[in-house]
């Protein structure tokens, strides 16, 4: 490899993987189709699409992907098994460039207590599934797991070992996020010193967020010389999550001048990646969000906008429209035309067909007529609700709702359930409670509450209020969303929503491996 190779990063992309499996971030696979399709657009150079063992759903999505997405490596996941690396590398085939990303656990604290093997058997199976793996393909990684609280000289002997073995990246996972900075950029640069065949390889870093400092130790890995970083849109991932895309490809491109990499990352993609995560799984990012929070780009201290009108720069170290936030987010109102419509949703980053436009056209000039301006915003929860939601079991038809402080909460509530309209009414604690009672009533449901939330999509006392609710059932965690401008209906939405994705995750467990 070069030298200027060595300055080129490849951002690897485990949304759909690591940030997927974790709990109310789970996806249908037309969803992760279409988050798929966004990546390839924001340039990711690899797209982890899943791990296709977990389940018949998880495989299939990871196949449609690995079908359908050409310019992105397409990498799946497998422990180190050999027949579990068979059925993954079937996943994957297609795919234009497929990549098997194989991982074991190497920390003495699993060996001992989880996976009860010695170093030497470990090392050996490492092995022995790297060399299983690269009979399909030579673009194959290996994980060594909890890498960060393994000792250094057997986790150097590991990955001399599996690079030997056809390797052709190792990953160094922080699993449990316990590495600080210093320490993280200090395990890497002593691989460098101590692996002869490092150089054979690309060496990545997957940091978890446990202790706040993934972004940080992430950077610092490529300080001592790794060129990969694993990272998940938001930074959704198991516990506390993973660095987050963004905030690692953000820091890179503001802080070139110190650190001296570059990306394929097509910056201006950055925002719209950010809201289509939050849109498909309900899950919004909290405000103060680096980059990609509402709060990012706001100046609200007097002095830092006196120092903004006088000189961008003084208080602003990117511009918003470098990650895609526009400026102007406003402002469409009831006299917008078709044209204007196609033309900001193609400014926002959605190509739609024809068809796709008239349903948002027609859906847009209904909320105009009820609120003056239409806001990006809007039009990403029209988009959500009218054109990418699949054909569901439940539909909301009618909803009334009779409340106030000396009335007895009462919802009446009509809904098609399988194409057959069903209705009831009944009361509750109040008229959330009596609606979701009703529902669950018309549809013989049963599962468990975990979160009710309301938030206001714009500013505004006609701003729509967009609801999140959270439901489990049988251990899979699902969030539902739903906007309109009276909060109870949508509360009523995000139920059904959320009810339509159980249902659709309930096939997959069905289908369990
Ligand atoms: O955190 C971790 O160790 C992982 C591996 C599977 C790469 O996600
Ligand atoms: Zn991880």
């Amino acid at each position: 490899m070069t030298k200027s190779d060595r300055e080129r990063v490849f951002i690897f992309d485990t949304t759909l993987r690591d940030g997927e499996q974790s709990p109310g971030f789970s996806m249908n696979s037309d969803e992760k189709l279409r988050f798929a399709l966004q990546l390839e657009k924001l340039g990711i150079d690899i797209i982890e699409a899943g791990f296709p063992v977990a389940s018949e759903g998880d495989f299939e999505s990871v196949q449609q992907i690995a079908r359908k997405i050409r310019k992105p490596q397409i990498a799946a996941l497998a422990r180190a098994d050999l027949p579990e690396i068979d059925q993954t590398w079937e996943s994957i085939k297609e795919a234009a460039n497929p990549r098997i990303h194989i991982f074991l656990s190497s920390s003495d604290i699993h060996l001992k207590h989880q996976l009860k093997k010695t170093r030497d058997q470990v090392l050996k199976e490492a092995c022995d599934a790297v060399k299983h793996a690269c009979a399909y393909t030579t673009n194959v990684e290996f994980s060594p797991m909890d890498a960060t609280r393994t000792d250094m000289d057997y986790l150097c002997d590991i990955v001399e070992a599996v690079i030997a073995h056809g390797a052709t990246t190792v990953n160094i996972p922080d699993t449990v996020g316990y590495a600080m900075p210093d320490e993280y950029g200090g395990l890497i640069a002593y691989l460098f010193a101590n692996v002869k065949n490092i150089n054979d390889a690309i060496v990545s870093v997957h940091c978890h967020n446990d202790l706040g400092v993934a972004i940080a130790n992430s950077l610092s890995g490529l300080k001592q010389g790794a060129r990969q970083v694993e990272c998940a849109v938001n930074g959704i991932g198991e516990r506390a999550g993973n660095a987050s895309l963004e905030e690692v490809v953000m820091a890179l491109k503001t802080r070139k001048d110190i650190l001296g990499f570059q990306t394929n990352i097509k910056t201006e993609h950055i925002y719209h990646t950010s809201r289509l995560l939050t849109d498909i799984t309900g899950i919004p990012v909290q405000p103060n969000k680096a980059i990609v929070g509402a709060n990012a780009f706001a100046h609200e201290s007097g002095i830092h906008q006196d120092g903004l009108i006088k000189k961008k720069i003084t208080y602003e170290i990117m511009t918003p429209q470098t990650v895609g936030v526009s400026e102007t987010n406003i402002v469409l109102g009831k006299h917008s035309g078709r044209h204007a419509i196609k033309e900001h949703l193609s400014n926002m980053g959605y190509n739609l067909t024809n068809d796709e436009i008239d349903k948002v056209f027609a859906r847009f000039k209904e909320l105009a007529d009820v609120k003056k301006e239409v806001f990006d915003e809007d039009l990403e929860a029209i988009i959500s609700d009218d054109v990418f939601r699949k054909p569901d079991k439940y539909k909301l038809i009618y909803l009334n709702v009779v409340s106030g402080n000396a009335a007895i909460p009462t919802a009446t509530v009509r809904m098609e359930v399988d194409g057959e309209t069903m209705q009831a009414a009944d009361f509750g604690v109040g008229p959330i409670d009596a609606t979701f009672t009703v529902i669950k009533t018309i549809t013989k449901t049963n599962h468990k509450l975990l979160k009710y939330a309301v938030n206001a999509i714009t500013g505004g006392a006609d701003a729509q209020g967009v609801v999140t609710v959270q439901l489990q059932y049988d251990n899979r965690d699902v969030t539902g969303r739903g906007a309109d401008p009276d909060v109870l209906v949508a509360s009523a939405k995000a139920y059904v929503n959320a009810l339509n994705r159980l249902e659709s995750l309930k096939v997959y467990n069905h289908k369990k491996r």
